[in-house]
């Protein structure tokens, strides 16, 4: 299974001071060197972490898959055209929102959805619908004519007991085999993180997870002694 790492977080870190540290282009690139199959970074209209100035430089160096999160807005549809990334995620937006609450609702947004889809594939760029694992949701994004859809894992995630974590996880399953028996390709995401992911990850058919939060976090207390450490160092020569 592969795993796409998403950086947002990297550059929320940066935009904390506005400055130029740390880098999500280095992240990309300690990522890859790691074993990511793809790196994916979320341009929202309200530019909070990642900028567009960071695609362009993603796309230069990402030797993976470059996987751009987006609206459907034409105002962003427009830049990922420029861009050209590998693939487009299309996710639903909302500016108060802490992170993507809930799949892209495409039976009910048909029409925006499609004519979003339709200009990012003339531009070569492969489309993957983020959609509730349900079966109108599948159904929708598959006669939108887009490849790939992307489940979303939030409900699993956020389980506050075994029943009810039991009982999304059935539906995942149900909801993958759904959308391989149509012949989409799916992949799955959000709130994904070290203890709850390997239920997951055995789903078969299932060919990408996309996860960010959870190793990012991680990565902040596996390299924070060693950042201490070499600033003692500086400090006492
Ligand atoms: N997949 C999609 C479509 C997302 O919007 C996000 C969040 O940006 C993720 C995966 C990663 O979610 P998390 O940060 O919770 O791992």
């Amino acid at each position: 299974m592969r795993l796409g790492v998403n950086i947002d977080h990297i550059a929320t870190l940066r935009e904390a001071r506005q400055g130029m540290e740390p880098e999500p282009a280095f992240a990309a690139l300690i990522a890859e060197n790691n074993g990511a199959d793809s790196i994916v970074a979320h341009l929202r209209e309200d530019r909070r972490h990642i900028k567009e100035n960071d695609l362009y430089i993603l796309k230069a160096i990402v030797r993976s898959r470059l996987n751009l999160e987006m609206s459907i807005s034409p105002e962003i549809v427009k830049i990922a055209c420029k861009v050209k990334p590998d693939q487009a995620t299309l996710v639903p937006e909302r500016r108060q929102e802490l992170t993507t609450e809930g799949g892209l609702d495409v039976a009910d947004n048909f029409i925006g959805v499609k004519k979003a889809v339709d200009k990012l594939e003339t531009a070569g760029i492969e489309v993957s619908l983020f959609i509730d694992p349900i079966k109108l949701q599948i159904k929708s994004a598959k006669r939108t004519g887009a490849k790939m859809v992307e489940l979303h894992t939030g409900s699993y995630a956020n389980a506050v007991n075994k029943k009810q974590e039991n009982k999304y996880l059935v539906g995942l399953k149900s909801a993958v085999a759904f959308a391989k028996s149509i012949g989409l390709t799916v992949f799955a995401g959000h709130g994904l993180n070290y203890n709850n992911v390997s239920k997951i990850a055995k789903i078969g058919g299932i060919e990408e997870l996309n996860i960010g939060h959870s190793i990012i976090s991680r990565a902040v207390f596996v390299g924070l002694g060693k950042a201490v450490k070499e600033m003692k160092t500086l400090i006492n020569g």
